[in-house]
């Protein structure tokens, strides 16, 4: 329970107390340096700019009062993007990738997911590629950012058990990606732009390594791959992922392991969900 008198009346460890409880509320749960820095006073100083301070690097026409401006992406290493541009060039490098692992070196290679910049690791997936079975869940987290690969923390490690409950795992016969490759600072939700523009990607993975099904684990995998929302309703009915190219798999929505961290008695119907997921894989 946080105290509710001001700061500067509490005791100092207190005081302290309070103010890492409300940063890890806002989403910072990691230090970059021993002390704190004022960036703003460094950037004015050497007379650099932030990312975010950046000016524009190309000249954008003005948009019509009627027409809706493109969302800016910063990129990692240059200027501003709009998100359409990105999509586009994700389109492009996710289409000219062959296989499996050219698709991971093009995503490793690319630029332009804001995201990007914040993250310490590339996670794009895990497991055998080419398997029967494709698991796509939402984000790296932190664990996941760390160790660079998807589904290692405590949602992964339920994740693990409940494929293993089918005869599924990670290292014979599943593969397991997310629809955003890297962390979204403080694990907030990604948004609609970071979800586009990683799209072809994840759908040039499902083209290229073929999966009988595809279990979709939450909310935005499912709002991305099949334009659906609501997962207390959607799960369990299988409909088909189409790309972009017109390619057609079958896909599951089912409850996120996080989710069924938090409300254990939802495991009944993920349940259910895996079985028929069994069913279909076993082909009969
Ligand atoms: N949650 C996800 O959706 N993906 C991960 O990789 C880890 C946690």
């Amino acid at each position: 329970m946080l105290p509710c008198a001001p700061m500067n009346e509490l005791p100092r460890h207190e005081a302290a107390r309070a103010l890492l409880h409300w940063y890890a509320e806002m989403g910072v749960d990691e230090a970059v340096g021993a002390a704190p820095a004022d960036w703003f006073a460094l950037s004015a100083a050497t007379g650099q700019t932030s990312q975010l301070q950046r000016p524009a690097a190309r000249p954008a026409a003005k948009p019509a009062p009627s027409e809706p401006r493109p969302a800016a992406v910063f990129t990692a290493g240059s200027g501003p993007l709009p998100a359409d541009e990105a999509v586009i060039l994700a389109q492009r490098a996710a289409t000219a990738a062959a296989d499996f692992e050219a698709l991971a070196a093009a995503v490793a290679a690319f630029e332009h997911c804001p995201l990007k910049a914040g993250a310490r690791s590339t996670v794009f997936a895990d497991g055998v590629p080419g398997s029967d079975l494709l698991v796509i869940g939402e984000a790296p987290g932190r664990d996941e950012d760390l160790i660079g690969r998807p589904f290692v923390g405590r949602a992964g490690q339920l994740l693990d058990r409940m494929l293993a409950a089918i005869g599924r795992s990670r290292e014979t016969n599943t593969l397991i990606s997310n629809v955003i490759f890297w962390r979204p600072p403080g694990n907030r939700t990604p948004t609609q732009v970071e979800i586009a523009i990683c799209k072809p990607f994840v759908e040039r993975l499902i083209e290229l390594t073929a999966p009988k099904a595809v279990l979709l684990a939450g909310g935005a995998p499912m709002g991305a791959l099949l334009g659906l929302t609501g997962i207390m309703r959607a799960r369990g009915t299988w409909r088909d992922i189409e790309t972009q190219s017109g390619y057609r798999v079958p896909a599951l929505p089912m409850f996120h392991p996080a989710f069924l961290l938090r409300q254990p008695s939802e495991k009944r119907l993920a349940w259910s969900d895996l079985l028929a997921l069994e069913k279909r894989l076993i082909g009969s």
